[in-house]
């Protein structure tokens, strides 16, 4: 094996085992304008109905964890593909950046659409008579999201929508970036990782914490992603 290879190797162990210290979570932001995805703010820090500020507080944490691994990720790619290297740690790398990216956005699309004081779903809005066309009523098509939610697993529930159709579906996301439909556009997400719930609700309730999530849905941001 040569040197370069066997470096890569052992990379690649590295990085599975969680231990690549370039991509800490508190790796700072890079300056390379290709990777300088920012943190977007979200005034969560004093927690919502339901779910305590202890909780959030350290779900933006790890938030802020994903960005700044998508930026590591980013700038380590850009850099071998400068330099002509594409050794299995590389191709780690690229693998992972799926799950780092997908986790930053899919947080972003779940902090922005949570609020206290969140709109109800819009009477007559184009994704509401989506929803009635696909389950009949709201609350028969929430009964199918949230048992989309509480599947066994980690990941998130999702009510996408097929651009081509302008369908929707309920979809189960395991991790950040598996089992999701390709081409679709997520309208909702609800983070159902144990790190969303566990503190506040523990293991085995995860409907709670889904129940408690309903009424903090802001359906005027989620009905703009229709
Ligand atoms: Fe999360």
């Amino acid at each position: 094996m040569e040197r370069r290879e066997l470096l890569g190797t052992l990379a690649a162990g590295t990085l599975a085992l969680g231990l690549a210290p370039h991509l800490d979570a508190a790796q700072p932001a890079t300056s390379d304008p290709r990777a300088d995805y920012k943190p977007r703010p979200f005034a969560l820090e004093t927690g919502l109905p339901g779910l305590s500020k202890e909780m959030l507080g350290e779900h933006l944490a790890l938030y802020k964890g994903y960005v700044n691994r998508t930026n590591a990720l980013l700038k380590d790619l850009q850099a071998a593909e400068a330099e002509g290297r594409a050794t299995t740690a590389v191709q780690e790398s690229r693998r992972r950046l799926g799950f780092e990216f997908s986790g930053m956005r899919l947080h972003e699309l779940y902090f922005e659409a949570l609020r206290e004081k969140a709109a109800g779903p819009g009477p007559g809005h184009a994704l509401q008579k989506a929803i009635q066309a696909g389950w009949g009523t709201f609350d028969a098509w929430w009964a199918a999201f949230k048992a989309t939610c509480t599947m066994t697993g980690i990941g998130w529930g999702a009510l996408v929508k097929d651009p081509h159709t302008g369908r929707l579906m309920n979809a189960w996301i395991q991790d950040h970036e598996n089992a999701f439909p390709v081409g679709t556009v997520p309208i909702l997400v609800v983070d159902v990782w144990e790190h969303a719930y566990v503190k506040d609700y523990g293991a085995t309730a995860r409907a709670k914490y889904v129940d408690a999530i309903r009424p903090l849905i802001d359906w005027g941001v989620v009905e703009k992603r229709y």
